[in-house]
């Protein structure tokens, strides 16, 4: 049974669907969440689940706090959901091909470094593309520039407003990220 700690910044309802998929799988459990933010209510639902979970700040982060706790929790995996500080390089090193991402567009469209949340869907809506949708990929020392596992799409009407966007990526997100998670987990 291999570890996952899921690292998220924000709401976190992606990290709840991992969660609860991983409840009945045999590949992992989600045994650690970490967050930079204290007032995230991802926090709030690792606490519902009963999950450990600890914050860590940037500083932290960078000056490589965050090894030791995965250590200590056994970790052997590690999934972006949300997480907005850029991975420093000692945790690439130390997890090769072992952290993925998940983001709300298709990269390398409308990816780098300021492009998270509600940016991304207000910068599709003004491109004007006819589909956007979510890139999981593994995860190097630059933002949204890893190895892509999978793509999925969806379709932006000429009325979408960048919240109705946001509805249907994020309807993708719960329907793949888990079940990809898990089929890269098996494939190593
Ligand atoms: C998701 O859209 C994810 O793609 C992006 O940040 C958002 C997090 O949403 N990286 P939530 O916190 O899982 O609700």
């Amino acid at each position: 049974m291999k570890k996952i700690a899921i690292l998220a910044s924000g709401n976190g309802s992606n990290a709840e669907e991992i969660i609860k998929h991983f409840k009945n799988a045999e590949a992992a459990e989600v045994a650690l969440i970490i967050s930079n933010k204290p007032d995230a209510f991802v926090l709030k639902r690792a606490e519902n689940h009963n999950i450990p979970s600890k914050v860590i700040s940037r500083k932290q982060l960078q000056d490589g706090d965050l090894l030791p706790v995965l250590k200590h929790y056994e970790i052997d995996f590690i999934v972006l959901a949300g997480f907005l500080l850029l991975i420093p390089q000692y945790l690439v090193k130390a997890f090769p091909n072992k952290i993925i991402n998940i983001h709300p567009a298709l990269l390398p469209k409308y990816g780098g470094k300021g492009m998270y949340g509600d940016r991304v869907h207000q910068a599709v809506k003004e491109s004007g593309d006819k589909e956007t949708g979510i890139t999981i990929h593994f995860v190097n020392e630059n933002y949204d520039e890893g190895e892509v596992i999978f793509q999925g799409k969806c379709e932006v009407l000429p009325n979408d407003t960048p919240e109705q966007i946001a509805k249907k990526v994020h309807q993708l997100e719960y329907k793949y990220f888990p079940k990809i998670i898990e089929q890269v987990l098996l494939d190593q």
